[in-house]
């Protein structure tokens, strides 16, 4: 029988699917027929109903067509290093987030089976540098997705860091000795490697430093909603419990849920809802009333996920010009905003320091200053992101920046990895 393993680019927004097949590479599969790229299918789950479950692009199409009933997830890796996270009850069904991710795994696994003609039971899977940056819950998320692969039938599995994958891939063009910085911007995290090429194989000694931070395009959406937009939805309601004198404001932890791309379908999670409305009770004025009431719509009509494709296309207009508007249609829910890409980095100052500081403490792993660095390769869809690119124009320099294919080189460098099988760990 061929020897197959399955490369998978699990990623937080998209995933990507290739293979070494015989030894030989098998570049991205065609794994989602729906999808304007088949080669990239999103990391959406769609459970119409307890029973039934759609995937990727076709994730959407139903929704549609089931006018939004049951629970659309995305973003599920990012709960990996929660230890609270644990999953979520849809009526009948619990469904664990090692279920709901193998779930995913598997219906890959199919999809690479039935283009392969092959049963496979090996795969390299991408993990990013840090799921979390505290080890316990990052060795956590590891073992959930080790779960999760054995779920989806894989019995042999290893783990490679993605920006280590994304340093295999570049290192293939590369026949000098060099030293390089990969940054790769996902949905969820923000990976670095450091890497020496030599004109040899590949040896584990020549990576000199891997690091990275749980932030990276969800967090950006999140600012939009959580810096403006939820005010519209009684971010910033007062209230007071019957009999008592405190003055209250909505919890931060309520409007995470509202704020975080990952957390938008446990909204409507009854305690939570129950919350909102006992709030709503109790608010002392009139328009932050009505500004949950336009949080019920949004949530009654099933209208949350949309109004985040929206945020998401906002964000990214945004990397191309210098203002976009923000316009959502829908009924009682109408929202006309105009974002400028100044304001979105101004609250993005946070994030991109984190960003930032998991790039330092890459560069002093590997013990080596800026210039030290002789190539610079960005991938990831982040990477578009203007104030993440110039800031490492103003590090570097222009003359060492590389780009390559955003979304491919995580999954390229995976399959890479997968001729190495015996050495990965
Ligand atoms: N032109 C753009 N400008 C800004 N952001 C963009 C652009 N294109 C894509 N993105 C963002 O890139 C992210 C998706 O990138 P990518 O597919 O590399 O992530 P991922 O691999 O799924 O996530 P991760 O690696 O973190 O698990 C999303 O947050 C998306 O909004
Ligand atoms: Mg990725």
């Amino acid at each position: 029988m061929a020897d197959t393993i399955l490369a998978i680019d699990f990623g937080t927004s998209h995933s990507l699917v290739g293979a070494l097949h015989d030894g030989q590479r098998i570049d991205d599969l065609a794994i989602d027929p729906f999808s304007h790229d088949p080669t990239l299918m999103r990391t959406l789950l769609y459970f119409p109903t307890p029973d039934q479950c759609f995937y990727g692009a076709e994730a959407l199409k139903k929704y549609t067509e089931f006018e939004m009933e049951g629970r659309l997830f995305r973003s599920f890796k990012s709960h990996l290093p929660n230890k609270y996270y644990l999953g979520t009850v849809f009526e009948n069904r619990i469904l664990s987030l090692e279920n709901m991710i193998g779930l995913f795994l598997l219906e890959l696994k199919k999809r690479a089976e039935a283009v392969l003609k092959t049963h496979v039971t090996k795969a390299v899977i991408g993990r990013p540098a840090r799921y979390s940056m505290d080890p316990v819950a990052d060795e956590f998320a590891i073992h959930r997705m080790r779960k999760a692969a054995e779920y989806a039938g894989f019995t042999d599995v290893k783990f490679v860091p993605e920006p280590l994958a994304a340093a295999l891939e570049f290192r293939r063009g590369i026949h000098q000795e060099k030293t390089i910085l990969i940054g790769d911007f996902g949905g969820g995290t923000s990976d670095f490697t450091i890497m020496k090429i030599t004109p040899n194989e590949f040896q584990k000694k020549d990576v000199l430093a891997v690091e990275g931070c749980p932030l990276a395009g969800d967090a950006l959406d999140s600012v939009f909603m959580s810096s403006r937009l939820n005010r519209g939805f009684g971010a910033q309601t007062k209230y007071r419990l019957p009999m008592s004198n405190n003055l209250l404001t909505m919890p931060v932890s309520v409007m995470d849920r509202l704020n975080k791309p990952a957390q938008i379908v446990h909204l409507k999670e009854r305690d939570t809802y129950e919350f909102i409305k006992e709030v709503r009770k109790c608010a002392l004025r009139a328009e932050d009333k009505n500004a949950i009431d336009r949080l019920f719509i949004m949530l009654e009509d099933q209208q949350i996920f949309a109004f985040f494709e929206e945020i998401e296309k906002t964000k990214k207009d945004l990397s191309t010009r210098p203002t976009s508007v923000f316009k959502f249609d829908y009924p009682d829910l109408e929202t006309n905003e105009v974002f400028s890409g100044v304001e979105f980095e101004d609250w993005s100052v946070k994030i991109k320091s984190e960003i930032l500081s998991a790039l330092d403490r890459c560069l002093s792993q590997a013990g080596l200053a800026s210039s030290q660095i002789e190539h610079v390769f960005l991938t990831g869809g982040t990477a578009h992101v203007p104030f993440i690119q110039n800031e490492f124009i103003r590090r570097f320099g222009t003359e060492k920046m590389q780009t390559k294919k955003f979304f491919h080189s995580i999954l390229s460098g995976l399959i890479e990895s997968a001729k190495s099988w015996d050495e990965l760990s």
